[in-house]
């Protein structure tokens, strides 16, 4: 896709403009960012440039702020397509109240998500809790919304039958586990994993974040990118009231969107265009899915079992993965230091009762048992540290993993 064609960025007062040169439902999402009511200019001081970007958030009183978003809201639900989606994202200042306002202009039915965006922030607050949301509030305009289901990855304290335990819902519409004539539990042999949640912690640019570019409350190509996932395909039309540095602009462009970004602020537009030419993206180390703090897995292990595309099993003592494959589940277990072969077995069996695995492998990391009796199912792979020191030792142990992956 060529950029200059698909991204344009207009300096130009919001609601005129968008009146006056978009097509009416032409737009698959309308992403707002407007001032949030801080009733102050909102400055920041650009070390490299030696600029001062700014604009301002001051207004006569609340109600000449809501007249302004409600004329907006109107003009933007015209050019909303049937399909698409209207997020506004706003903070505590007025959230309370935009709500309402959203519910009045685009109907309280047309109500299908509030977001809330969290980060860390390490600044003082002694008589109220540290404010670390902002609120994005999902409309659409009519119930035939496209929208894109995300699935997550299994965080690792699920428990492995939670994830292969087919359920079904009862007469009073309460989810059950499934169970078959003799009441045993029913699996399915396909990881659905977790719908991506109302809650994204996604980290606030840093002021050294190579994404930073000086302007004040630019957002996240991380966040916008979630925002477009969810909402858009390739080629759809994305429209940006109040773009500010043009953060969504980029967004759009890596995901093949057509967009347009108007901003009455006519820095903003020429940092936009800057972007346009070279944009740095911010990858945040926090991600939904991610919860290094409560594995248990070894990391090695774990790089393998993701390595062949299995899922990996965090807490069950007879399995490291899970491998899905069409003949049904394949079980996969190390042998630890301190264990016989003969002993994984009896675990895996154990753990692979009354699930729908097929076939067990153990991937053998050194001798122990003097005799082992290997049933049917079970498939023994010798790690590649393993085979190693039997041939060479032992000067090589050292340089490979301690499981040899
Ligand atoms: C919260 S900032 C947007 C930040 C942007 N999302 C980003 O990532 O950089 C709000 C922007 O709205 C612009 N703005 C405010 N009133 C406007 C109006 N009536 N027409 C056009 N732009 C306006 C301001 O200049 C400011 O850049």
């Amino acid at each position: 896709m060529n950029k200059n064609n698909s991204l344009q960025f207009i300096c130009a007062e919001t609601g005129k403009y968008i009146h006056s040169h978009v097509e009416d439902n032409s737009a698959q999402l309308i992403y707002l960012d407007p001032p949030f009511f801080k009733q102050n200019i909102i400055k920041l001081y650009n070390k490299n440039t030696k600029n001062i970007y700014s604009f301002s958030d001051k207004w006569n009183s609340l109600e000449h702020y809501l007249i302004f978003i409600k004329d907006i809201l109107i003009k933007c639900r015209a050019k909303l397509s049937n399909h698409g989606l209207l997020f506004l994202q706003c903070d505590t200042s007025a959230s309370h109240h935009l709500r309402l306002l959203m519910d009045d202009v685009l109907g309280e039915k047309y109500f299908v998500n509030e977001i809330i965006w969290c980060y860390k922030r390490w600044s003082n607050s002694a008589s109220r809790l540290l404010e670390s949301h902002q609120n994005i509030f999902v409309y659409s305009k009519t119930k035939e919304y496209k929208f894109n289901r995300i699935m997550l990855d299994y965080s690792p304290t699920t428990n492995i039958d939670q994830i292969l335990q087919a359920r079904e819902r009862d007469e009073n519409g309460v989810v059950k586990y499934k169970k078959n004539k003799n009441n045993l539990p029913i699996m399915v042999t396909e990881k659905r994993g977790v719908p991506l949640r109302d809650v994204w912690e996604i980290p606030f640019l840093n002021p050294k974040a190579k994404e930073r570019n000086g302007y004040p409350t630019q957002k996240p190509i991380e966040l916008m990118d979630r925002i477009i996932k969810i909402s858009c395909s390739e080629n759809d039309f994305i429209l940006d009231p109040f773009c500010g540095s043009g953060s969504m602009g980029i967004a759009a462009y890596i995901n093949n969107c057509k967009y347009l970004g108007i901003d009455k602020n006519n820095d903003a537009i020429e940092l936009c265009n800057k972007r346009k030419i070279d944009y740095h993206i911010s990858k945040s180390a926090v991600k939904d899915g991610n919860y290094t703090g409560f594995n248990n897995l070894d990391n090695e292990i774990k790089t393998f079992i993701t390595s062949i595309n299995a899922l990996p099993v965090e807490r069950n003592k007879g399995l490291d993965g899970i491998y899905s494959s069409s003949e049904g589940l394949i079980g996969i277990r190390f042998q630890r230091t301190n264990e016989s072969v003969s002993e994984v077995i009896a675990l895996m069996k154990k753990a692979a009762k009354e699930k729908p695995i097929t076939k067990k492998i153990i991937i053998k990391t050194h001798d122990s048992d003097l005799f082992e009796i290997i049933p049917d199912d079970v498939f023994i792979l010798e790690s590649l540290n393993y085979k190693l020191t039997k041939i060479i030792k032992p000067i090589i142990t050292k340089s490979v993993g301690r499981y040899g992956v």
